[in-house]
């Protein structure tokens, strides 16, 4: 297949590409700039040029291709909200120029959306009080002749080259000299390998279900707790309790990740697609895919 892969160069897109060409598809990699083009071009790929702020940039692509995984996102925390609602306008763009085409549109989403605090699972809708939500609307058109689908991803995909919430996490435990949880640290994070996750939507695209959502989920919910002490040996700092009120002072723009509640099951994503995960867990691979090399490494 003929497969548009958006974010093709980011941490996520690339082992996608990777996958999929070992699977033998072709891919056109979507560029917003010279320097990605660039990339992508020198990797062997073809290139679109478009931008996800202008959705007829990117849907220009569509004629050319037989299915879509969208994986671009504009990580700029501080406007989240804006950059959620633009993913949904992108992803309504996309199904709309492929109503009827039976085509298959695969798509990123995080495990978040889900209710906290009790086990999700993949018949769970996205909260609508969840920005990310929106990045979920567009599997209606699964009745309007597209193969819809979501990957919905955990708050660690984890693997060399992470640039994500862990990474961030040891710069502000660096930073303050404590790596710190809140409250007790009971609360879950689910993780999973980047590599595991790309043969997830590599997966979906191939087979296509339509209106699916898919849980990328090796690991169910790691108590945060162990994560921040896993910090703390990398970095030779205490793991320490914040309470919860004080946890915006502490974490910043990421305490509302720090504080999560999110133990995720895939039950039906390993039922119907038969994955599951052949790489290490999140603890065993902060310790050896170079999380801890100080900045100027
Ligand atoms: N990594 C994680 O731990 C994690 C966890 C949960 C969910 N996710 C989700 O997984 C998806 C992929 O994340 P990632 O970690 O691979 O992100 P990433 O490494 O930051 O890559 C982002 C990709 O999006 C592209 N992009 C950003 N803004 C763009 C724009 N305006 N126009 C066109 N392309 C643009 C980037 O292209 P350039 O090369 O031009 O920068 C890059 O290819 C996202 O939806 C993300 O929210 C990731």
């Amino acid at each position: 297949m003929k497969i548009f892969v958006t974010g093709a160069t980011g941490f996520v897109g690339s082992a996608i590409v990777d996958e999929l060409r070992n699977r033998g598809h072709d891919i056109v990699g979507l560029a917003r700039s010279e320097s990605s083009a660039n990339a992508l071009s020198d990797a062997g790929l073809n290139v679109h040029r478009g931008n996800i702020a202008d959705p007829e940039s990117v849907t220009s692509a569509l004629s050319q291709v037989d299915a879509v995984i969208h994986t671009a996102f504009n990580h700029d925390f501080s406007r989240y909200l804006e950059n959620c609602e633009a993913d949904g306008r992108l992803l309504d763009a996309l199904a709309r120029a492929l109503e009827g085409t039976d085509k298959a549109l695969i798509a990123t989403s995080v495990t978040i959306v889900t209710p906290s605090g009790e086990l999700s699972t993949e018949n769970d809708r996205a909260l609508d009080q969840v920005p990310r939500s929106a990045s979920e609307a567009f599997l209606d058109y699964a009745n309007r002749g597209v193969q819809t689908s979501v990957v919905r991803l955990p708050p660690s995909v984890h693997g060399a080259g992470d640039t994500a919430f862990v990474p961030a996490l040891i710069a502000l435990a660096r930073k303050r000299g404590v790596s710190a949880y809140v409250d007790d640290g009971a609360n879950r994070w689910p993780a999973v390998h980047r590599d595991d996750a790309a043969r997830l939507f590599c997966d979906a695209v191939e087979r296509p279900r339509p209106a699916a959502r898919y849980h990328a989920v090796a690991e169910t919910g790691l108590p945060f707790r162990e994560i921040a002490e896993a910090i703390g040996d990398g970095l030779g700092v205490p793991a320490e309790s914040v309470p919860n009120d004080w946890a915006e002072v502490h974490f910043g723009w990421l305490a509302m990740f720090a504080a999560i509640d999110n133990p995720v099951s895939n039950d039906w994503t390993r039922e119907a697609t038969g994955w599951a995960s052949r790489e290490v867990g999140l603890i065993s691979d902060m310790r050896n895919a170079g999380y801890f090399s100080t900045p100027s490494d």
